[in-house]
């Protein structure tokens, strides 16, 4: 089997995609039904590689690994040769050798794409400064398991063009659903990213009009990790981006609220939003566990149909 990669959602088919939200419903239904006693990955390794902070992404990996009979290290480049400036691409040739799949969470997609060039196993995107896809799967799957098919239905973006926002701009593209992203000038997603979508995906500047009926809202923080420095400036820039429970009253009735955490409340969702009904943030987590299951499990052994 040649090996895959997972760098943006685009790495994969429609198919496929449906395939990996279909399989980790599956794999969580198991795993609630028989506990953990699936073990595909016995003696099986993942290197994790993180060179920004991350709470479920690594707790997600790893227990990943763990429930599935493998194991995952985690390697920082302050503990690493990595961080004394051995080349990525060097880097990933050795872990080549030894480990069966790397995850990476970095910040420029290039320098993960060179390392994924070099490598001989997956390589799988944990976020860098362009895109987070893994977080998407989890976020189709929880809309998915709340609302049913996705296809033809309106979602919306709210806030900063960034690394997630660009993930949602391509999930609207492979899952065929309609997506409203809403940013204030200066802070919209890449142009070529957008233009690729099409007519799939509409770019809007007034947050009250974008959320009207939509099915589904999303947002994201204002500042992500490595623009800590552009927070005053960009909470001047976002005022009246904020999604708040009034919002959500101008969406359809039977609308979720998604959000990938870590959340600053009273900057881009309200003090009070998690605490919504709407708003299924947990168990968006909680499937970030699940859908890599499915995703690992994909790219080192193939489809398991269930
Ligand atoms: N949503 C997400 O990726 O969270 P972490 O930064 O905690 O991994
Ligand atoms: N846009 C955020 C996502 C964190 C999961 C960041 O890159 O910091």
């Amino acid at each position: 089997m040649a090996t895959r990669h997972f760098l943006t959602l685009l790495d994969l088919t429609p198919e496929e995609l449906a395939y990996l939200i279909r399989r980790a419903i599956s794999i969580k239904n198991g795993l609630k039904t028989h506990g953990p006693t699936y073990t595909p990955f016995t003696n099986r390794t993942l290197a994790m590689i993180f060179e920004k902070s991350s709470t479920r992404t690594r707790v997600s990996f790893e227990t990943a690994m763990a429930q599935f009979g493998g194991h995952a290290l985690f390697l920082s480049p302050r503990d690493t040769q990595l961080g004394r400036g051995e080349p990525i691409e060097d880097t990933a040739r050795v872990l080549s050798e030894m480990v069966d799949a790397v995850m990476i969470r970095t910040f420029s997609h290039a320098g993960l794409e060179a390392f994924a060039k070099a490598s001989t196993v997956p390589v799988v995107n944990a976020l860098t400064d362009d895109y987070h896809p893994c977080q998407l799967l989890a976020d189709v799957m929880t809309w998915t398991e709340r609302r049913g098919a996705v296809k033809g239905k309106t979602a919306v973006w709210i806030g900063d063009g960034n690394n997630m926002c660009h993930s949602w701009i391509n999930a609207a593209r492979q899952f065929d659903f309609q997506l409203r992203v809403c940013c204030p000038e200066g802070y919209d997603p890449a142009p070529e990213i957008l233009n690729a979508a099409g007519d799939r995906v509409t770019l809007l500047r007034d947050p009250q009009e974008a959320v009207i009926d939509a099915h589904l809202v999303t947002t994201d923080v204002w500042a992500s990790m490595g623009q800590e420095e552009e927070q005053a400036q960009r909470e001047r820039a976002f005022t009246g981006f904020q999604v708040n429970e009034a919002m959500l009253d101008k969406a359809a009735d039977e609308v979720v609220f998604l959000h990938c955490l870590p959340a600053h409340r009273g900057e881009e969702i309200s003090e009070t939003l998690l605490d919504d009904p709407r708003a299924v943030v947990w168990q968006e987590a909680g499937n970030r566990l699940h859908a890599q299951k499915a995703l690992l499990e994909f790219l080192l052994l193939g489809r398991v149909e269930s």
